[in-house]
């Protein structure tokens, strides 16, 4: 008797703290968001250039889940909290107490408010501060026009909570409204509804009716200009870049329709690009209706723009249906580059897409030749880590290799549709990666048996490296350049007998990173001679030639490898060479000086990867 009881007391216990796991999957958030979760925010900022912060206050509207719980902790980094007011019963504002924890390196500091009651709104009144590690301000100085400053936000992965005091997890999702008030001559732009053409004028107000994970709230303040490219989509940019910007990427409508064909409506009205500065540490996030881009795409050739197509992708995948937790990261980066190169291979050809995809598996081998097993995992263990330090192309591009597997087990005649009733069926909905598989499993695999097995899934997304069914792209157009290479190499053949009059920056890029990495001065000189590689202004071909010429020990390219390094804060493109240089005396020597001209301009998280690197 008392054992049975005793059991069905442990099944108890057991059954309890599974179901409250069930509930709380994300641990770099301290939010109960088992208990209450934030449906809309309110932000109410002044842009304070001098300070380097944003200041004011923000109304946050709860939503609870349980009975007897009133307190709320919320996520905060670098934030002064001043005061905190919460909406009574009777509609009146009440001060309540909070606490502001002790600092944690990866989480922040754990902010709690207990106003007694199930308060319907708090109100927080605060300012961000100047190390905020999701904002970076740029001096007049260190802008293209040298005339207004810059600030623009950066909130993947857990950064919302440096500038918005936040149940910062993307398994909570909310609506926002803003008044952002800054210097007149100044535009402000988020990721809400922006209207094409409005008047400077220093104060702005914004609002985003669709339900939206925290780390896609957006702020962006310059001397910007608009340049419409359709009606639904434009450009905003300081004039040095807004019209080559606009011609770049003016197949942008050309994508939506592509997409929209395959994968279902776009849901999001807009669709903006917001050109950022050189400093911008990545290639783009998706911010709903208003992608944030680095400039180092605007080639003058389209050859960069599926990094427009990966952006947008994510209006699907990430913003429509988003990961839950960072763990699950693949979901919203995996699904996006395979949308992402379905949306090239409509709008660009096969051939082009098959050498993307080429690229693509190329940077993940390099990848998992120095990641930890451990992270070479679709469903990632972060172990308590900041998840931008376990930042790789898993998620991306084994993530892609999964989707193309199936697909062509499947066929896109059966493929396709599953990927738009998976999009339609999660809308607006956080998911994790055994909600995917479950719905993969009933809607794909035992509904078309005998393809694809069970234990085939559990390999890709929780298996280490690439299985051994991994999909293999290649390009007849690679293959033709392998083979002028080769021959080259042979001494056969001279450099001008090979036709590059017709290549892409992709061909490039294979020619250069196939090429030996200890070639001998004389073949880098005549590489650079006949193709003047050293000055070119391809940012991606760059970076390719000057990680060569580390290699290589091809010194010449150090001044334009200095410019570059200064002018150019993309992490992809900076920190390989950091890693390069590092590894020897005379190399580590040289960046340091050179990374004390580069530092200042860097955002706050180029600047964290790099320190790391170089004080190692
Ligand atoms: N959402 C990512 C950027 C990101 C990922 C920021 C994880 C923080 C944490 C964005 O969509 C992206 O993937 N950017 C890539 C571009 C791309 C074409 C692969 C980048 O920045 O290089
Ligand atoms: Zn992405």
């Amino acid at each position: 008797m008392i054992r049975i009881f005793g059991n069905i007391i442990a099944a108890l216990i057991l059954f309890s703290s599974v179901a409250a796991k069930a509930a709380v999957n994300d641990d770099l958030t301290y939010a109960n968001y088992d208990q209450v979760k934030i449906s809309h925010v309110y932000l109410d900022l002044n842009v304070d250039f001098n300070e380097k912060a944003l200041k004011g206050f923000v109304d946050i509207s709860l939503n609870w889940l349980v009975k007897n719980e009133t307190v709320v902790y919320l996520d905060t980094r670098d934030l002064k909290i001043f005061k905190v007011l919460a909406k009574n019963t009777d509609n009146n504002w009440v001060k309540v107490n909070f606490a502001l924890a002790k600092r944690d390196a990866v989480m922040g500091s754990k902010l709690t408010v207990n106003p007694g009651f199930q308060a319907q709104t708090i109100r927080v009144y605060y300012q961000s501060t100047e190390v905020a590690s999701g904002l970076q301000w740029l001096s007049k100085e260190q802008t293209a026009g040298k005339k207004y400053p810059f600030m623009f936000s950066q909130n993947q992965a857990i950064h919302a909570r440096s500038w918005i005091p936040i149940q910062d997890t993307p398994a909570v999702r909310l609506t926002y409204d803003a008044r952002i008030r800054t210097v007149k001559e100044l535009l402000v732009v988020m990721s809400a509804n922006n209207e094409p053409n409005t008047a400077k004028d220093g104060d702005y107000y914004f609002s985003m009716p669709q339900a939206i994970p925290p780390y896609l709230i957006a702020i962006g303040v310059g001397d910007l200009e608009f340049k419409a490219m359709s009606e639904q989509t434009g450009v905003y940019a300081e004039s040095y870049i807004l019209e080559a910007s606009a011609a770049e990427f003016n197949d942008t409508q050309a994508m939506i329709t592509a997409s929209e064909a395959m994968y279902g409506k776009y849901r999001w009205g807009r669709y903006d690009l917001l050109m950022l500065p050189p400093s911008f540490p990545f290639g783009g996030m998706e911010n709903p209706r208003l992608s944030f881009i680095t400039p180092t795409v605007v080639a003058g050739d389209k050859s960069l723009v599926s990094l427009i197509a990966h952006e947008l992708a994510h209006s699907w995948s990430g913003n429509l249906v988003t990961n839950e937790s960072w763990r699950d990261l693949w979901l919203n980066e995996g699904f996006t580059s395979y949308v992402e190169n379905r949306i090239m291979e409509e709008v660009f050809g096969r051939n082009r897409a098959v050498m993307e995809q080429v690229l693509g598996v190329a940077d993940l081998q390099a990848d998992l030749a120095d990641l930890p097993a451990n992270d070479s995992v679709l469903y990632l263990d972060l172990q308590g880590r900041d998840p931008d330090s376990a930042f790789s192309d898993v998620p991306y591009v084994k993530g892609q290799l999964f989707l193309i597997f199936l697909e062509q087990r499947f066929g896109r005649e059966r493929f396709d549709p599953f990927v738009l009733s998976y999009f339609n069926n999660f809308s607006f909905q956080s998911i994790g990666t055994k909600d995917f598989l479950a719905y993969l499993e009933q809607h794909l695999i035992s509904k078309y048996p005998g393809i694809v097995s069970q234990a085939e899934v559990k390999e890709w997304v929780f298996g280490q490296g690439l299985p051994t069914s991994v999909p293999q792209p290649t390009s007849d157009i690679f293959t033709n350049v392998t083979k002028h290479s080769v021959n080259w190499l042979a001494d056969d053949i001279s450099l001008t007998d090979i036709d590059t009059s017709s290549w892409t920056v992709h061909e490039w890029l294979f020619f250069i990173n196939g090429l030996p990495r200890d070639l001998n001065n004389k073949r880098m000189v005549e590489l650079d001679s006949q193709y003047q590689l050293t000055t070119s202004t391809n940012a991606e071909i760059a970076h390719a030639w000057y990680l060569l010429a580390l290699h290589a020990g091809y010194d010449v390219v150090q001044p334009q490898l200095q410019q570059y390094l200064i002018n150019i804060g993309r992490r992809k493109l900076i920190v390989p060479l950091y890693k390069k240089l590092a590894e020897s005396d005379a190399g580590l020597t040289w960046v340091k000086a050179v990374y004390m001209k580069a530092r200042p301009g860097y955002h706050p998280l180029a600047q964290g990867s790099v320190d790391e690197i170089l004080n190692k």
